[in-house]
């Protein structure tokens, strides 16, 4: 038997960040599910199809081969036979991601590799329908969020430090804009589970928050 822990959320809560802790903590692999959703978005970008263009990207689903891979603990998303975790981490591609995540058959082929690696090995994987959809039967489930302003703050920082000029009021216009669409859509939308623990991490430090989810699971497990 193989356990999971499931983290939602939205956008700059810190769920990787403390998810990727949590694993390496508990020696679980870590399953960064929106990494996917990127590769799947950098595989429409480089076709030149539009996220609303739905005859095209079921099409797409069918020619673009997503598979995880690890090397050295850390999650490597293969499309198509090319590593392409330097690729993905770009604006652009977060915002396609972002805009075709609401598309069912992109949400339908990554949900099956998402459960597929869930059965085999124990996981914590993060995402923004992992406890109400992926995993609903996962060990745990966090719902992580913090106010908007503060995870614009969080964001702001991480771009400033890599040196990249960004405007705060518009990275948390983004913010807001990303959850309106991961909230609103028909399909698998981001929403608190019923039995998910939540966790507002506005005025909470990332080691208070991996000590928090770590007491939870011992708690859980323990029952
Ligand atoms: O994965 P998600 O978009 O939810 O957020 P993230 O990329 O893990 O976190 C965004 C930023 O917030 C990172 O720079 C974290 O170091 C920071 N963070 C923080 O300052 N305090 C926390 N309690 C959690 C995250
Ligand atoms: O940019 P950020 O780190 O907040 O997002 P991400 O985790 O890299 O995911 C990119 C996009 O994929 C998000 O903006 C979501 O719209 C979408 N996503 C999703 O719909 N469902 C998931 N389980 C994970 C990501």
């Amino acid at each position: 038997m193989s356990y999971s822990i499931a983290i939602d959320g939205p956008a700059g809560a810190g769920k990787s960040t403390i998810a990727r802790q949590v694993a390496k903590r508990l020696g679980f692999i870590y399953v960064d599910t929106g990494a996917m959703y990127r590769a799947m978005a950098l595989y429409l970008l480089r076709k030149g199809i539009a996220a609303d263009d739905g005859e095209r990207i079921s099409e797409a689903c069918k020619d673009a081969d997503i598979t995880i891979e690890y090397a050295d603990g850390e999650q490597q998303v293969i499309l198509n036979g090319e590593n392409v975790n330097g690729s993905i981490r770009t604006e652009e591609v977060g915002n396609m991601a972002s805009a075709s995540a609401a598309n069912k058959e992109v949400r339908i082929k990554l949900v099956e590799l998402q459960r597929n690696m869930a059965a085999k090995k124990n996981v914590v994987m993060d995402g923004r329908d992992i406890g109400t959809y992926v995993l609903p039967e996962a060990d745990l489930k966090i719902y992580l969020t913090a106010s908007s302003a503060v995870r614009a703050e969080r964001r702001h920082k991480e771009l400033t430090e890599k040196g990249i000029e960004c405007d705060f009021d518009a990275i948390e216009r983004d913010i807001i804009d990303r959850d309106d669409r991961d909230m609103t859509r028909e399909f698998a939308p981001l929403r608190q589970a019923e039995d998910a623990v939540l966790l507002d991490s506005s005025y909470m430090g990332i080691e208070e928050v991996i000590d928090s989810i770590m007491e939870l699971f011992h708690g859980k497990k323990g029952e």
